[in-house]
């Protein structure tokens, strides 16, 4: 076999997710970074010898052996770069949120279409490691028939950051987030969507959001719910998948849970009255002994390299990108009807 063409990258946007992907892609063969852009030095000052520096991004554009670029620009500037870079005959890696709006978003698709480059979203986080063993656990059908997923993200540092605090910048946990959680949903559940509700709230932020939940109702009968809270003051990353043969828990990032099943599936248990502080209870007491038993949830490979170790692949013809454009403008349109229900108190229809 050829050797692979490696990604030939330029990094436009070198703040806090510039220099996350530098330091990611440092020791992956599968890329060389060729050069670096932002409009504001300083934040290059650190950047290694021999990789070239850039303040305008039309200039970067202009380097012949750069083959693909990363913009991780502030949002609103996503569709301008990503235009110029197609029109410059460059790939285009665009961070999340992809667009402020499905209109930039299908602009950036046609022009990028016309200009025959690739073009993908960096949504890295479907190969983090506990949405990947939730996803292994939907595949396998790991606890059966399944009835609800929650997805669940609560912070502490309520108040929001540099540009994130403003509305017109394409602020607020909905479009920093938001549409990760919401991406990993719409990806594992291979369904269409019938219904979503929505709340959205401004706890401690002026401009934008910090509170959300989000219930969707897929068409396959499967009830989803992302609920995230940048000032919850008790931090949690959590995942629930409640089957008809058993219940998947994960808390935190690493994929930390369990499954837990009984032995009374589906059978006729007689009611068992336990008396709580609050009084009699037959379903909610606590579990007789040996009722329940857990397992361990499916063991996965999780690498976020494995985003870019897919980018190379694709731009040697070897594997289709695997986050596609269809998919991003689904959670784009997918955050446009959270807005609705949110802005009208109403569940609103999807697809
Ligand atoms: N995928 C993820 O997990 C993830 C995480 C964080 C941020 N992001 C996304 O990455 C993008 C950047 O976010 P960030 O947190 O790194 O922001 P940031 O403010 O830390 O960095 C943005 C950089 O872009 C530079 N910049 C602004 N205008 C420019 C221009 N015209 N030309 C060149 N450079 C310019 C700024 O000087 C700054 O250094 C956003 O779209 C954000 O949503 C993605």
């Amino acid at each position: 076999m050829p050797e692979a063409k490696k990604i030939m990258l330029g990094i436009i946007g070198y703040g806090f997710m510039g220099h996350e992907h530098a330091n990611a892609l440092e020791k992956f063969e599968g890329v060389k970074i060729l050069a670096v852009c932002d409009n504001n030095s300083k934040q290059m000052e650190d950047v290694k010898q021999g990789v070239l520096l850039f303040q305008d991004y039309h200039e970067i554009l202009k380097v012949q052996e750069i083959n693909t670029v990363i913009v991780s620009v502030p949002n609103p500037l996503h569709k301008e770069i990503t235009i110029a870079a197609a029109k410059a005959g460059k790939n285009v890696i665009c961070e999340k949120p992809a667009a402020m709006s499905v209109e930039e978003f299908d602009e950036m698709v046609r022009v990028t279409r016309e200009c025959g480059v690739l073009f993908t979203v960096h949504h890295q986080r479907r190969w983090d490691r506990d949405y990947l063993i939730m996803k292994e656990v939907y595949d396998r059908k790991a606890v059966g028939d399944i009835y609800l997923i929650k997805s669940q993200l609560y912070g502490v540092n309520g108040n929001m950051h540099d540009w994130h605090v403003y509305k017109e910048m394409g602020g607020g946990m909905l479009y920093d987030w938001g549409v990760h959680l919401i991406d990993q949903m719409l990806h594992m559940v291979d369904s269409k969507i019938d219904t979503i509700y929505a709340d959205m709230q401004n706890v401690i932020n002026k401009e934008v959001d910090d509170y959300f939940k989000i219930i969707i109702k897929f068409h396959n009968q499967i009830t989803t719910e992302i609920e995230l809270g940048t000032y919850y003051l008790t931090p949690k990353r959590a995942w629930f998948i409640g089957g008809k043969g058993g219940s998947a828990i994960i808390e935190g990032f690493a994929g930390e849970g369990k499954i837990i099943r009984t032995k009374h599936l589906l059978e006729n248990v007689p009611g068992k009255i336990t008396m709580t502080s609050s009084g009699p209870t037959r379903s909610f007491g606590p579990p007789e002994p040996g009722l329940l038993y857990e397992e361990e949830l499916p063991k996965v490979k999780a690498a976020h390299i494995d985003y870019f170790v897919n980018f190379q692949n694709a731009l040697n013809g070897r594997e289709e990108l695997a986050v596609k454009t269809d998919e991003v403008r689904r959670v784009l349109l997918f955050m446009d009807a959270v807005r609705k229900s949110a802005g009208t108190n109403e569940t609103v229809r999807f697809e």
